[in-house]
């Protein structure tokens, strides 16, 4: 049992007018669930450990300004896609105010944020994954330059990984590259429920550059957030009977994922996909995030699977749209069964070819 870390630290701030200006910014990725996290526990707890392939194409960008406060208060002006977004405003004043024991000088700072995603947000491309982690890796990158703290680069990391989960729970896998599980996992030393842990190492070779081409169903606004469904969990009949479950296909696809066995990585993702919109189905209020075409293209991979007998699968996020997930060595294939048998069912006709990325970078 790992103990949460204690990052509550009154020093991280600048003494007398000391307070510096300037820029930083950040590229942080989506990354794609495997093993589910759907329900968790105060704060920001997950129910279930869950595991993800970081995405390197589907990222958010974002430049933060910072000057001193006239105020001596938190400032913000937060834009997206270069205009000043005030939902976003309001959300990210009130993660960086809840994180003002953890990083005291941000209330000294005026923050003046440019944000943008390569992908459409709140679409079931978990959006907050990369909106949360790039901003986590910004104050844990302040907290580094001005008061010489987090030199390891595990111990920057953790942290930027903590931070994230507080801003959305499965941001704290964006923190890493490749394959990372969130939650304490039976036998595997090192996994916590506060922050992410890269499995790396031990993942077999044709899975560390896997092919997830994103195929946009609806890219539309999600009518259902997670935190709403992450909620209803609470009172699902089979919410407990689902955890278990969970922790079981970790266990199961961990070992899948080392020795490189598709077969067994296709059984247990499909059946996550599938058991988390059946959770949102047995929720009450019950809710329903597929659309028709979202079973449309999931009953063609279906049949293109038995037909040409390649290992094509989905998942599926929060949302309608659907992750279909290849090795590479099958890419072209997987492009022509796209073009000729997929495109109808995509609005707008688009899709985004990501594949596992490496993970946050610094860009200036
Ligand atoms: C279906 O991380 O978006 O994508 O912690 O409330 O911000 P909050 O929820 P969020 O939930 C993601 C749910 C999921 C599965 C997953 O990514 O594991």
């Amino acid at each position: 049992m790992y103990s949460e870390p204690d990052y509550l630290n009154a020093d991280l701030k600048f003494s007398g007018t000391d307070i510096p200006s300037g820029k930083m910014a950040w590229r942080s990725p989506s990354n794609i669930a495997l093993v589910k996290y759907w329900g968790k526990k105060p704060v920001q707890i997950p129910q279930n450990p869950s595991v993800s392939f970081t995405l390197s194409k589907s990222y958010s960008e974002t430049e933060v300004t910072y000057t001193p406060t006239a105020s001596g208060e938190l400032e913000m002006e937060f834009y997206f896609d270069g205009q000043r977004n005030m939902a976003f405003e309001e959300k990210t004043v009130k993660f960086f105010g809840s994180l003002s024991g953890i990083f005291p000088f941000v209330n000294q700072l005026k923050f003046k944020i440019h944000s943008a995603n390569t992908f459409p947000h709140s679409a079931g491309i978990a959006s907050s994954a990369s909106g949360m982690s790039v901003l986590a890796m910004v104050l844990c990158d302040m907290e580094r330059q001005f008061f010489d703290a987090l030199s390891s680069e595990n111990d920057f990391r953790r942290k930027a990984s903590f931070i994230a989960r507080l801003g959305s729970g499965s941001a704290c896998r964006s923190a890493y590259g490749g394959v990372v599980i969130w939650g304490e996992t039976h036998g595997l030393p090192g996994t916590s429920d506060y922050y992410g842990f890269p499995v790396n190492e031990d993942i077999h070779e044709v899975f560390a550059d896997y092919q997830d081409t994103i195929l946009l169903v609806d890219a539309g606004e999600k009518k259902v957030s997670s935190s709403v469904g992450h909620g209803l969990m609470n009172s699902n009949p089979f919410a407990v009977k689902r955890f278990d479950q969970a922790r079981n296909n970790l266990t199961e696809l961990l070992s899948a994922l080392r020795i490189g066995d598709m077969k067994t990585f296709i059984r247990i993702t499909e059946s996550e996909a599938l058991t988390l919109h059946a959770m949102m189905m047995t929720s009450q209020p019950y809710f329903l995030l597929m659309k028709p075409n979202t079973l449309q293209i999931i009953e063609r991979i279906f049949a293109f699977r038995e037909k040409a007998g390649l290992p094509v699968s989905f998942t599926l996020d929060a949302g309608p749209n659907v992750h279909l997930l290849y090795p590479k060595a099958i890419k072209g294939e997987v492009k022509r069964f796209i073009d000729n048998d997929l495109l109808p069912f995509l609005s707008p006709q688009e899709y985004i070819e990501d594949e596992v990325g490496k993970g946050p970078e610094k860009i200036l």
